[in-house]
């Protein structure tokens, strides 16, 4: 068993590491160049950039799908810009609305930002949210508030009215607030990779945040490739990463959705298994092992951020290897809801949590014709079961199910 231990030591130990700088492969590094962004960087530059004279600028909208820089630009250039401001009340703040996952907390976050300090529960939001105004106005605060993956506030329709209407009362700080003379305000940046967060928005809200928006196009394959390559330079020991590897990662995450988060990512989880063997390369078979990783950890992620029926119904359809009419999971369904305790959602509402696990690619629903039985969905999984039962071992609920079994 040692044995087996020092062989993975030793090749580490032995084998020089294809790594230069490792850090240069983490998600939230800034790396020297960015390329591609240029009017990106600038459109947000220019409209930020009334704040060095204390003077507001307007709000901005950031948007685009996953991978495609937002984060990193607005990092960037608020980085950049605090350089020039040399007025302590001014203050930058970024928050990620997915990480910090209630409204609550990124209300709290704020506070603290701003030298305030909001305790953990107990208080009203809206009792929060007066705190925070006055100490504004107190202070005369110039607040640049980058709300990154805003969607968050306002994507779960049980919370959407809550998220709105702090959304509004944060855009009209500064008529509300600002009449006592108080040269104080707040700019909002939204950062949002999901389109159809807009329709979540109230008018009112929207207008407001809208004033200024920005696209953020995915990358093509050659670009792709551009960043790969600069990202290797900063990362790597000479030659341990050759063009081919550097087309074959860009051709996975270029070709679909232009993505350069999952190239970077490719990139590490690659470097990382060619040095787990102590190779000084990476091959081709560890990219197509770094797809695997990466597809899994997706998989993964997806299962066990659903909402507790969403588990209840993806783990019916588990049961049955083949396949099963929509009739047969819900009777399935039933009978795990009754071991777990939960009251059964109406057959409708399976039907309606079917399609969403078909959108996300859990599962694939096609209509199949039974004769004289008429027409039903034949339900499948799409993803390998020891999955779904591996991630649901972990989930709270799930976890006595098993137990029990
Ligand atoms: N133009 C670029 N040049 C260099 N690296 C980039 C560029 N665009 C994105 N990246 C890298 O890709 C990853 C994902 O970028 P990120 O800003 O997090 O995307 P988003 O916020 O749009 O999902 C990060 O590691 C980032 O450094
Ligand atoms: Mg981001």
């Amino acid at each position: 068993m040692s044995e087996f231990l020092d062989d993975i030591f030793n090749k580490i130990s032995s084998g020089k590491s294809i790594f230069k700088n490792r850090e240069v492969l983490n998600i939230d590094y800034i790396p020297k160049r960015i390329l591609f962004r240029e009017d990106q960087i600038k459109k947000i530059g220019e409209t930020l950039s009334p704040i060095i004279k204390g003077a507001k600028p307007s709000n901005l909208l950031l948007y685009g799908k996953t991978g495609t820089g937002k984060t990193m630009v607005a990092r960037y250039v608020i980085n950049k810009l605090n350089d020039y401001i040399k007025d302590q009340n001014t203050i930058f703040v970024y928050l990620n609305c997915r990480i910090d996952g209630t409204l609550y907390r990124v209300l709290s976050e704020i506070g603290e930002y701003i030298g305030l300090k909001i305790p953990f529960t107990g208080l009203s939001l809206s009792e929060v949210e007066k705190r925070i105004f006055n100490h504004l106005v107190d202070k005369g605060i110039k607040l640049v508030l980058v709300l990154d993956e805003i969607d968050f506030l306002v994507n779960n329709p049980a919370k959407r009215d809550i998220g709105n209407d702090v959304l509004y009362d944060f855009t009209r700080y500064d008529s509300i607030y600002n009449k006592s003379g108080s040269n104080s305000f707040i700019t909002i940046v939204g950062i949002s990779n999901d389109l159809k967060f807009m329709e979540y928005l109230e008018g009112r809200v929207q207008s407001s945040l809208r004033s200024e928006e920005i696209l953020f196009p995915p990358y093509t394959v050659e670009e792709i490739k551009e960043i790969l390559k600069d990202r290797v330079k900063e990362a790597f020991v000479e030659n341990s990463v050759n063009d081919e590897i550097i087309n074959l990662i860009a051709a996975y995450s270029g070709s679909e959705h232009g993505d350069a988060r999952r190239a970077v990512d490719l990139l590490r989880v690659s470097g990382e298994l060619a040095e787990r063997e102590g190779r000084d390369k990476i091959y081709e078979k560890d990219v197509q092992e770094a797809l695997k990783n990466i597809e899994k950890d997706k998989v993964q992620e997806a299962i066990s951020s659903l909402p507790i029926h969403e588990k209840a119904v993806i783990f019916s359809i588990a049961t049955f290897p083949n396949g099963e009419t929509t009739g047969h999971v819900y009777l399935k369904y039933q009978e795990i809801c009754n071991q777990l305790g939960l009251q059964p959602l109406t057959q409708r509402r399976i039907s309606a949590i079917i399609n969403e696990l078909d959108m996300l690619g859990l599962v694939t629903a096609p209509i199949i014709n039974r004769g004289r039985h008429g027409r039903s969905k034949k339900v499948q999984l799409t993803v390998d079961k020891n999955q779904i039962v591996g991630t649901l071992k972990n989930d709270e609920i799930f976890k006595l199910l098993f137990n029990s079994i």
